[in-house]
């Protein structure tokens, strides 16, 4: 299957069929009726997204959510059959038709220059600003930690990543490319306004949410710019906030507190690569990429919400992939779309799962992907 959604899905329509416009066709949404663009994407992309609509579908009868969802093909087979990465007008067209983006995963080894999770999803996320790249690391059951003798209430933190800016901005450049004198350099990028608003991001969440302490990372003692803006700002921002402790941690230090004691994290705030490494660690030790759910996020804007992990092709087309990362991904989407009681009840759900062992293999369990989808769906009701 090549498209996110079971077939004949009754919430789902085609993307691709577009109006005189250029625009979806469908009908036009009610005023509480949210729209949602669903991109499934690459390897395991459209296998963990069809049970994560699959759910969304659930949902509609078991607490009245009312999703318009479409569904968009664009990915590496449609790159390699048309050459097309991200459609002219396709941004303009998700910021002003869309109030959440379902994205799967992108990345295909017949494309070695990753041209279309370059120009999609970091398209997306720099396109539409989504600059809070919102991780959380919460481990459900003690089992499924490879750390030893920790608890749930050991690992339970979120990462704030900054999203649009960093080692992602795309500049760079080589000179006498392919002699023995080539030099390639890889530029940086870190602003005032950027750096600030993920910090205050992270600061005002943790005031909301009454977490006690935001730790940011960088790694200031060799970025001496990059690193030195980053300080300042974060200094600065923290006075705001004093009620919530403020502290820097060097980013290689926290790798190895995270797997030491990662009881000390309430929210962490870093740049766009350290919060990418960082959260690949952080879903190991809450018990693997299957698990974790991530949003791309713009208060007030359309948002993009995808799982961490990737197309990871080899488990793709055996239906083993564990669709949890993507249904935790639905639930954060349904949560910022204002479904807060049917994005709990789907937490809950995965919790019961988890904890049933009624999951893949990757955590243990026996199932199929459509079978742990299909065992999240009937625990909603409880
Ligand atoms: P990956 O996340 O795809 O997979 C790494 C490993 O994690 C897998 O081999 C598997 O063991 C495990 N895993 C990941 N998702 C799982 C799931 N749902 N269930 C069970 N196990 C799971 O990382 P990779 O292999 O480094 O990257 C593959 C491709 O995906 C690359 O092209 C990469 O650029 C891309 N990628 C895309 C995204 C994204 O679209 N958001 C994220 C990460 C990587
Ligand atoms: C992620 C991925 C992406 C990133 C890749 C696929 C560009 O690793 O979403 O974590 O580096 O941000
Ligand atoms: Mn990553």
């Amino acid at each position: 299957m090549c498209s996110g959604g079971p077939p004949g899905s009754p919430l789902l329509s085609d993307g691709g069929i577009l109006n005189e416009q250029g625009r979806p066709r469908r009908a036009a949404p009610t005023e509480t009726m949210k729209r949602v663009a669903v991109i499934a994407g690459d390897g395991i992309g459209p296998e963990v997204i069809g049970e994560a609509v699959r759910l969304l579908e659930r949902l509609r009868e078991t607490h009245g959510v009312e999703l318009q969802l479409t569904r968009f093909d664009w990915g590496a087979e449609k790159y390699l059959r048309e050459g097309v990465s991200l459609p002219d007008g396709a941004l303009e067209m998700l910021a002003e038709d869309f109030d959440a983006i379902l994205a799967g995963a992108f990345g295909d080894p017949r494309i070695p220059s990753n041209k279309v999770a370059e120009d999609v999803l970091l398209g997306m996320r720099r396109g539409l600003d989504l600059y809070i790249n919102l991780r959380p690391v919460r481990l459900i059951d003690a089992r499924l930690t490879p750390l030893r003798d920790r608890t749930p209430s050991d690992v339970d933190f979120v990462v704030f990543r900054e999203n649009t800016e960093g080692a992602y901005c795309g500049a760079g450049g080589f000179l006498k490319k392919g002699t023995a004198d080539e030099i390639a350099t890889q530029e940086e990028l870190n602003t005032r306004r950027g750096v600030e608003r993920i910090v205050v991001a992270a600061f005002e969440y943790a005031r909301a949410r009454g977490r006690k302490r935001v730790t940011m990372a960088d790694k200031s003692n060799v970025q001496r710019f990059g690193g030195d803006l980053w300080q300042r700002v974060f200094k600065e921002v923290a006075t705001g906030y004093p009620e919530i402790e403020a502290r820097h941690q060097y980013v290689d230090a926290m790798a190895m507190f995270m797997v030491m004691d990662p009881g000390q994290y309430d929210v962490i705030v870093a740049n766009n690569l350290f919060g990418d490494i960082l959260t690949d660690l952080g879903a190991a030790i809450a018990g693997g990429l299957g698990l974790a759910a991530s949003g791309n996020i713009h208060p007030g804007k359309v948002s993009l919400f995808e799982p961490v992990h990737g197309s990871a092709r080899p488990l793709a087309g055996n239906g083993i992939a564990n669709p949890i990362g993507a249904i935790l991904t639905a639930a954060m989407m349904l949560e910022y779309l204002g479904h807060t009681s049917a994005s709990d009840a789907v937490e809950n759900a995965v919790r019961e799962v988890v904890l049933h062992h009624e999951t893949t293999r990757d955590l243990g369990g026996e199932l199929s992907t459509s079978e742990a989808g299909a065992a999240i769906g009937r625990r909603l009701e409880g």
